[in-house]
């Protein structure tokens, strides 16, 4: 049976029904396929992949280019999920027609299914030029990681006089301008709550309550990939750093006493087995 893919109708009729929509960022093939069959909706080729994928300190260096190439790896192993691929800062803030020829660039070369970019009532003019031109926008507001300059650092936003009024005034602006769905990062739980409720389209928060229509995480932080980085609004649902770490232990010991490979992880001159065509592999990847 053919796979019903997600798109953005299906994000909309999810909030309608009341359905929570589960999103998570990916960078790689691999990834992407675990994430796809194990049911997340939306998988986000997130320019946070600076930080956990390059290891810089911020999501400012990522350039357009290198999320395309992400993209298209991500979108190559995913079936079901709707894929949204994250315009880089300095990709959109120049003018309207440098963002709308990015963002068609990645679509097209990304094979991505929509894009996200960062910012409120300020890109509401770019956000209607994209929808008029066929591409989806998701929104990003709150916590918006490409102005951490500007912002001071990674921190809660909203709680300052008059924050709760300019998130829910921006909420509204991107929705007026057309975007399918909101990213609320970072804001408090009331806030975030009230923006859904004030919005028809969906939310989906990271650090913003359970309110939200849904949720985003970075796989590699809810995967616990890296034991030193366990912000509040982070659950582990695994530890996989370590069991990581234990598995490369379990290979360097075996390859040092000599245990690894046996016998039957090598090969012998004389294939006993008929018909064995000499192939490592089959297409699919199951070995011959
Ligand atoms: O880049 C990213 O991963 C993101 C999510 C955290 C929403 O923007």
């Amino acid at each position: 049976m053919k796979t019903q893919k997600v798109t953005i109708h299906t994000l909309r009729q999810m909030k309608e029904r009341g359905e929570k929509i589960a999103m998570l960022t990916a960078y790689d093939a691999t990834f992407a396929r675990l994430l796809d069959e194990s049911g997340a909706d939306v998988l986000l080729v997130g320019d946070s992949l600076g930080m956990v994928v390059q290891g810089h300190d911020t999501t400012l260096p990522v350039t357009l280019e290198e999320i395309i190439y992400h993209t298209r790896a991500v979108v190559r192993g995913t079936t079901r999920a709707h894929v949204v691929g994250d315009m880089p800062f300095g990709s959109y803030q120049t003018s309207l027609e440098q963002g709308v020829a990015n963002a068609a660039r990645l679509m097209k070369e990304g094979g991505c299914h929509s894009i996200k970019l960062e910012g409120g009532a300020v890109h509401a003019e770019l956000v209607r030029r994209l929808v008029a031109a066929g591409i989806p926008v998701m929104g990003h507001i709150g916590l918006t990681p490409q102005s951490f300059h500007q912002l001071g650092g990674f921190k809660v936003q909203g709680r300052e006089t008059g924050g709760r009024e300019k998130l829910i005034a921006d909420a509204r602006a991107l929705e007026e301008a057309g975007v399918y769905s909101i990213v609320l990062e970072a804001i408090p739980a009331d806030i975030a709550r009230e923006i859904t409720q004030t919005v028809s389209v969906p939310t989906i928060g990271i650090g913003g309550g359970a309110g939200c229509d849904g949720q985003v995480l970075v796989c590699y932080d809810m995967l616990g990939m890296d034991e030193t980085f366990k912000p509040r609004f982070v659950r582990r649902f695994a530890q996989l750093g370590q069991t990581i770490k234990e598995a490369v232990s379990s290979y360097v010991s075996e390859v040092r006493a000599g245990t690894f490979p046996s016998d039957a992880e090598s090969f012998t001159g004389v294939e006993s087995r008929p018909q064995h065509t000499g192939a490592l592999y089959s297409t699919a990847g199951t070995k011959k």
